[in-house]
């Protein structure tokens, strides 16, 4: 395989993704490379680079550096032993002990959208993929926003959501062993961050809803009760099955996200199958 900028990019039929083969990102990347990935990416907006299978976690880290700096998850126990740069994200427990975050990706969310900054886009690369299940989910909140029916978006127009990484982090507490108590230290780190509902993409220029069912905890300005119901129509119209692209895992798969024009999910596994990918995080710019 090559290294050059010479790869193939192949669209997904569906409403966002592209394919990516032929290139080799243990290699390194020419200048051309990289920006043909950059473009493909701010235009199919989730890429699945295939068969990465000699990529490693500090080449997975220099790659993701050159997209912007890295941002490190709260859950610090959950970070890669010698790169902290690296959340890993897995159901395997070890001797008592969960290896990774096992419930990431529970509720359709973009990541970090908690952050003042929240992330620009993440890569995750498959370590170790269980027989069945196991997908994640990815939905176009540009198409949502584009699809929005005219009540919905003069209702946003101009809003802005309150977005807590502790929104639903209790609920997520009881149903798994993967949510530790957090130190106060960890809870000053992800205060709510406000940010507006619909967002311009800084470098492809176009509207895309930006609220979650994981974080984003009410819109300002709203009376509670008409807060809520304008969350729940806005998750449900951004996560409808026309939006959405099925992630079906293979070894050596490489996917890289933009987290500013898409929100995903992860399916979950049956108990008993292993499942192990690490992730890393790129800052984004502050949402306008
Ligand atoms: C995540 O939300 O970053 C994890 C997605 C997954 O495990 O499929």
């Amino acid at each position: 395989m090559s290294s050059s900028s010479a790869f193939e990019v192949r669209p997904l039929a569906g409403p966002l993704g592209a394919e990516v083969l032929g290139l080799d990102l243990s290699q390194p990347l020419s200048d051309a490379g990289f920006a043909r990935l950059h473009r493909a990416h701010l235009d199919h907006h989730v890429l699945v680079i295939r068969d990465q299978h000699a990529l490693t976690p500090a080449q997975q880290v220099a790659l993701s550096a050159r997209f912007g700096p890295l941002q490190r998850h709260v859950l610090k126990q959950f970070a890669l032993p010698g790169h902290p740069e690296v959340l890993v994200v897995s159901n395997i427990v070890e001797n008592g002990q969960p290896i990774g975050l096992g419930d990431a990706g529970h509720f359709w969310h973009s990541d970090l959208s908690y952050k003042p900054r929240p992330s620009l886009g993440s890569f995750l690369h498959a370590q170790e993929l269980p027989a069945e299940g196991g997908d994640t989910l990815f939905a176009n909140q540009h198409l949502a926003y584009e699809t929005l029916p005219a009540r919905l978006k003069d209702a946003v127009a101009g809003r802005f959501a309150e977005h807590w990484y502790l929104a639903r982090y209790a609920e997520l507490q009881q149903r798994s062993p993967w949510r530790p108590n957090l130190t106060p230290e960890q809870v000053a780190e992800v205060p709510p961050a406000v940010h507006p509902v619909v967002r311009t993409h800084p470098e492809n220029g176009r509207p895309a809803l930006f609220v979650s069912e994981h974080f984003t905890t009410r819109v300002l300005g709203l009376p509670d009760h008409e807060s809520r119901a304008l969350l729940d129509e806005l998750f449900r119209h951004g996560t409808q099955p026309e939006l959405v692209y099925r992630h079906r895992w293979r070894a050596g798969d490489l996917v890289f996200w933009d987290n500013r024009s898409v929100l995903h999910l992860a399916a979950g596994c049956p108990a008993g199958q292993r499942r192990r990918l690490y992730r890393t995080t790129i800052e984004g710019d502050v949402p306008a």
